[in-house]
């Protein structure tokens, strides 16, 4: 076997992996990923300093903070702290080759508004799992008195005045729920979110604004109260575990496990995922931070539908599917929340499983299947995690190409995966 690159870039377009291998041992989990990409935009609030703890190595961190460095901030990221500092910072705009490389980056608009009243940002990119349009983020600036206009593929957010206001989120948007609070923390006046989203990242980017002198109560429930301050301090904060991530792997030990741990974990963020498990069978050892799985026969169908949080959370939608593959009959799987959040699916039955779409959204796979290696394509994000664990328990080598789509929300997964035992490599 070729001697694993400890480096990962995105150089690296493929993965190989050798299927059948029992996992045992320890994965240790990273920081969320959907926690990071919004508290990197929120350190330009800081007086002065911040400092970021437990932040997950992965391209979307390196991506942000590149956009950090182009606005004058000073940076240093070792051992998975950021400390930043903002003496220099400077407004300018956001060359697009950077802003559409992730979603994520619209967050500036927020933290930008907060700061200086004005934003200009070029449209964020991001998975191609949908349209992912950001009408709700705007609608709800310009309730704050933000002029909005759109240009040559470029947002101009201008505001005379940023002033709080009530704001009723048709759907609970994560991403609109933050963003909000963003601008609304250094409005004048007080913002109130209603139906707004509940997902824990939202707590934790709360949690590093409050360190900073912000005033917001509520986050994690339907209904946010923002009071806008004048002044922040610095700030420091500690990034939660990631869910996504920590599912991830728990699906692995699910599949093909024995006595796994899966550690550094919240298992309350988890809940509609335990219990899926739980239902079709898998006996799983849960600890306040830590979970140990192995893999069982006799795996009962069950089915998945995606919800918001605390609701079976679309980001392990995909993932679920391999899983749902390997009970002992047909499972019913519908996306909910995305409209084109199924382009795994060919590459799962290139592999052997038995899967039929009802429409766009609603999958019956039927299990238990067999699977062998191929090569296959990830063409976003959690379709390469999900491509993974189908090569995890797939007969012979599967080739995954589009390593750079998992990179960017799996920190370290091919070590993290050797390490307990996967036959996995990253070649050219
Ligand atoms: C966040 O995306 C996550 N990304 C997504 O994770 C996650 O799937 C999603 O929340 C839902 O949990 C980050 O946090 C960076 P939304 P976001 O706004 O904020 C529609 C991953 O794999 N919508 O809650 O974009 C939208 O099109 C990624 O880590 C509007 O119509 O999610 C989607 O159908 C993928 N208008 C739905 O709402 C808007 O203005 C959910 O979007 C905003 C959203």
């Amino acid at each position: 076997m070729i001697k694993l690159r400890e480096e990962e870039s995105e150089f690296m377009s493929k993965l190989l992996i050798e299927g059948g291998h029992t996992l045992s041992g320890v994965i240790n989990v990273s920081g969320a990923k959907n926690s990071i990409v919004a508290i990197i935009p929120a350190s330009i609030l800081a007086e002065q300093e911040a400092v970021i703890e437990n932040v997950p190595n992965i391209s979307d961190t390196n991506d942000l903070i590149s956009i950090l460095n182009l606005l004058g901030v000073d940076s240093t990221f070792t051992d998975n702290t950021l400390k930043i500092n903002n003496s220099n910072l400077k407004n300018i705009l956001i060359p697009a080759e950077l802003s559409t490389k992730l979603r994520a980056s619209y967050y500036f608009m927020g933290a930008l508004l907060a700061k200086y009243r004005h934003a200009e940002l070029y449209y964020p990119g991001g998975c191609n799992i949908g349209a992912r349009p950001i009408d709700i983020h705007l609608k709800s600036f310009e309730k704050m008195g933000v002029q909005v206009t759109f240009l040559d593929d470029k947002y101009i957010l201008d505001a005379k005045e940023l002033n709080g206001a009530d704001i009723d989120l048709r759907f609970p948007s994560v991403g609109a729920t933050i963003n909000i609070m963003l601008a609304a923390c250094k409005a004048s006046g007080i913002t109130r979110i209603s139906n707004a989203a509940m997902e824990p990242e939202i707590v934790n980017v709360a949690d590093f604004l409050n360190s900073m002198g912000a005033k917001i109560t509520g986050a994690g429930t339907k209904e946010i109260v923002i009071t806008g301050v004048n002044k922040f301090h610095n700030g420091n904060i500690k990034i939660i575990p990631d869910r996504i991530e920590a599912g991830t792997y728990l699906l692995a030990g699910a599949l093909i496990g024995k006595d796994l741990v899966i550690n550094n974990l919240n298992p309350n963020h988890l809940e509609a995922l335990i219990s899926k498990l739980e239902a079709s069978g898998v006996k799983m050892q849960i600890d306040s931070d830590k979970i140990t799985v192995s893999s069982s026969k006799n795996l009962i169908p069950i089915n998945v539908k995606t919800l918001v949080y605390p609701g079976f959370v679309t980001d392990l939608g995909q993932p679920m599917q391999v899983f749902l593959a390997r009970c002992n009959g047909v499972s019913l799987f519908e996306e909910t929340i995305y409209e084109n959040r199924m382009q795994h699916i060919k590459y799962l039955q290139k592999m052997g499983a038995k899967i039929k779409m009802d429409n766009n959204n609603i999958a019956l796979i039927k299990g238990p299947c067999h699977l062998h290696g191929t090569s296959v394509t990830a063409t976003d994000l959690r379709a390469g995690a999900t491509l993974v664990l189908a090569a995890l328990i797939a007969k012979g080598i599967t080739k995954i190409d589009g390593v750079k789509h998992i990179l960017r929300g799996y920190d370290s997964l091919p070590i993290k995966l050797k390490k307990v035992g996967a036959k996995i490599k990253i070649v050219e």
